[in-house]
């Protein structure tokens, strides 16, 4: 088997912390360089990992012994990057949000399909197998029809000069956060949902959201609740409503490692049912995954990217027309 191999631009943290180290627990993949625009910190970086430095970012891009490019940017920078990555040939794992517009998500989907290049979003979560266990009670009727899901991300403040603060990077919790509850509702709820209404807490010292709410249906009206903040106590949860019960996941974003992760059903008749999922690295799944997909020649892009940025827009729109919020991002940003 020949391993994907992976150049990586930007020594971000979460490339640190979570995904080289999951690129190097699976056989299918193998970082070879990552670039910096600094080679100083680039060299730092390499060292822990034993891999290549590069300096800039445009030159890993033209090296051919990289196949795929993990891109964990800030937000902002998302699109010119994947844009630039497909370009150069590269198949591309991007971080959440992938996009920050529809226009842009679309063009890129787009771009990847006509290249024959595999884009993925690295909504990491998803590949956790509780939720395969959530899709499976749903559709055996253990809670009846579902009615509502509701869904919260919210962590404590970051430090101050964190990029999520920064509007010009494409800032702010919703699309920090607020994507999770977002893409988790579309998991369960299907691709028909619509935004109904939605409100953004503007911080004027930053000048980006630091927090929010969403409310979103279905045409059959089960409804979607979301919400999600970064100045506030830690919360990373989501339950179904069901016409005969609930099931619920405490850790629904961020299920620890290092044990079982537990499904909460709660029956009609008020008793509970614990059902236990085995630990899981849902980093070094997301990038299986991705790896995988390359190695079998690159799958159309996942129409729920496109999706899930419309639906952004749309939370955005909203909550400009429903509280005068103006987050002011500058022209293109969104
Ligand atoms: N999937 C997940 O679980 C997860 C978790 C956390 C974050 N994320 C996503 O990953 C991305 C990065 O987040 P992070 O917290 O890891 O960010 P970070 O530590 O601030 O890293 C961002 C990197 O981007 C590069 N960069 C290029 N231009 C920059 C600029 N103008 N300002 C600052 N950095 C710039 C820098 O690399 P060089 O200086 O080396 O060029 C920097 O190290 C975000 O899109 C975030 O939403 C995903």
């Amino acid at each position: 088997m020949t391993p994907v191999r992976f150049g990586i631009l930007g020594c971000a943290a979460i490339a640190g912390r979570r995904m080289l180290p999951a690129m190097r627990q699976v056989a299918e993949a193998v970082p070879v360089a990552v670039a910096s625009r600094d080679l100083a910190r680039a060299e730092e970086f390499a060292g822990r990992f034993g891999i290549e430095a590069v300096e800039g970012y445009e030159r890993l891009l033209a090296r051919d012994d990289i196949d795929a490019v993990y891109i964990p940017l800030p937000t902002a920078l998302h699109a010119e990057w994947i844009g630039r990555a497909l370009a150069a040939g590269k198949h591309v794992l991007a971080e959440k949000p992938l996009a920050t517009t529809a226009a842009q998500a679309a063009a890129l989907s787009a771009q990847a399909r006509r290249a024959g290049l595999h884009l993925a979003e690295n909504f990491m979560f998803l590949h956790h197998p509780q939720h395969a266990l959530v899709s499976e009670l749903l559709a055996d009727g253990v809670i009846g029809e579902p009615r509502s899901f509701t869904a919260e991300f919210r962590v404590p403040p970051f430090a101050p000069d964190d990029i999520r603060y920064r509007p010009g990077l494409g800032g702010g919790a919703l699309l920090d956060l607020g994507v999770y509850p977002l893409r988790a509702a579309q998991l369960h709820l299907g691709d028909a949902l619509r935004v109904v209404g939605s409100v953004l807490r503007h911080d004027a010292e930053h000048d980006v959201d630091t927090g929010g709410a969403a409310l979103l249906a279905t045409p059959e009206g089960v409804t979607a609740q979301l919400s999600f903040g970064m100045a506030d106590a830690y919360r990373s949860r989501y339950e179904v409503v069901g016409s005969r019960g609930r099931i619920r996941l405490d850790r629904a974003f961020t299920p620890p490692e290092d044990r079982p992760a537990v499904v909460l059903i709660e029956h009609g008749d008020g008793t509970t049912t614990e059902r236990t999922v085995a630990p899981a690295v849902q980093f070094a799944l997301s990038v299986r995954s991705f790896a995988e997909a390359v190695r079998q020649g690159g799958a159309v892009p996942d129409p729920a990217i496109v999706r899930q940025a419309r639906l952004l827009d749309d939370i955005r729109d909203r909550a400009r027309a429903g509280t005068g919020a103006d987050l002011r991002l500058p022209e293109g940003t969104y």
